[in-house]
């Protein structure tokens, strides 16, 4: 690869006279301007942005960790934070954590490592280690879904307990009372938050939980699957779920079909996140709706706006969930109404 050397020495200038026509920091005669920009298409010469950062002290990249890269819902969600953040100058250094808080603290290391300007964090659960490091760490950071014990910086969320009861009273709307819940790890936030918005609309509606029909999961279409079959084997059997993530509600409706269950006429479910392929299971998924790409533009924009001024005061960005109906929720059959 051509060097900033080979091409001062072809244009007959300096290297810092090329540099100044790479980033237009001082100016230079026209004449020259083009011949430097001549010489480097000729050559294919790519300016070095390790050399860049080196000089400036700025990597202009981000660096940002999910608990799963696999899942639909955090990949329109990077999809949103790197459209945004490329049109705001920077790029992305994406890494998954696989729900495991070894491999986040390492990767936090990793990225702070490559002097990244900033960090983007779905955490996969806190604990003292990830705490202390945040808390050491002066690099521009935002919490995103899910926040850190102990740490304050920048946090874009939806509202997890308002979706949750939405869930849970569009149900109850239909006439359900055996209500089950399949909720999501219990050490993630979002997930908790949303069993509490579960219970509080059980609570509105005078309904006494069952604990045999709340199931703490992991966010996966396997994990769905085998707490739907759990819920479908009991004597005492729910007309409804609550699944508090859509892959889970899918994996459940696979099961529960298997089970020999029609969806949504001996069981009513519904999701959360809205992921595009709610649309398109069968039958279509009833679910919250997490606005993930305005959710991702908003936490580019905050996180820029930090490396620009950390002296900004801390923001808490909390969008609204929103309840879209499709086909796989239907009022309580006549025959159930027993329940
Ligand atoms: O589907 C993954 C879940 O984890 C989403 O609901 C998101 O809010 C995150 O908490």
């Amino acid at each position: 690869m051509a060097t900033m050397k080979q091409v001062a020495e072809k244009s007959g200038v300096s290297t810092t006279t090329v540099s100044h026509v790479i980033n237009g920091t001082r100016l230079v005669s026209d004449e020259a301007r083009e011949r430097v920009l001549k010489v480097i298409k000729d050559l294919h010469y790519i300016p070095s942005a390790v050399a860049r950062s080196l000089k400036n002290d700025k990597t202009h990249t981000l660096g940002m960790l999910v608990p799963n890269s696999s899942n639909p819902y955090f990949a329109e969600l990077i999809q949103g934070i790197e459209d945004t953040s490329f049109m705001l100058g920077y790029n992305i250094i994406l890494c998954n954590s696989y729900d495991d808080l070894k491999k986040q603290i390492d990767y936090i290391r990793v990225l702070l490592e490559k002097r990244i300007d900033g960090l983007i964090l779905v955490s996969s659960g806190s604990d003292r280690e990830l705490t202390k490091l945040l808390l050491s760490e002066k690099t521009p950071k935002v919490l995103v879904d899910r926040e850190v014990t102990g740490v304050s910086a920048d946090f874009v969320e939806t509202d997890h307990e308002h979706g949750g009861y939405l869930a849970t009273k569009y149900l109850t709307d239909l006439g359900h009372r055996a209500i089950a819940c399949v909720a999501g790890p219990k050490n993630v936030l979002s997930s908790s938050a949303r069993v509490d918005g579960y219970k509080r609309a059980l609570r509105e509606a005078k309904i006494k939980p069952n604990p045999d029909w709340l199931i703490y999961s992991d966010f996966t279409t396997k994990g769905g699957f085998s707490a739907f079959q759990k819920l479908i084997s009991l004597a005492d059997m729910p007309t409804a779920v609550f699944a508090s993530n859509d892959l889970m509600a899918i994996g459940g409706i696979c099961a529960a079909s298997q089970g020999g269950k029609r969806i949504p006429e001996d069981l009513s479910v519904i999701g959360y996140d809205d992921i595009a392929l709610a649309s398109y299971c069968n039958p279509p998924l009833t679910t919250i709706v997490q606005p993930k790409h305005e959710l991702g533009v908003l936490t580019a924009r905050v996180l820029v706006a930090r490396i620009t001024d950390k002296n900004l005061p801390l923001r808490r960005e909390i969008l609204e969930p929103s309840l879209v109906i499709r086909q796989s929720t239907a009022p309580l059959a006549h025959n159930k109404l027993s329940k």
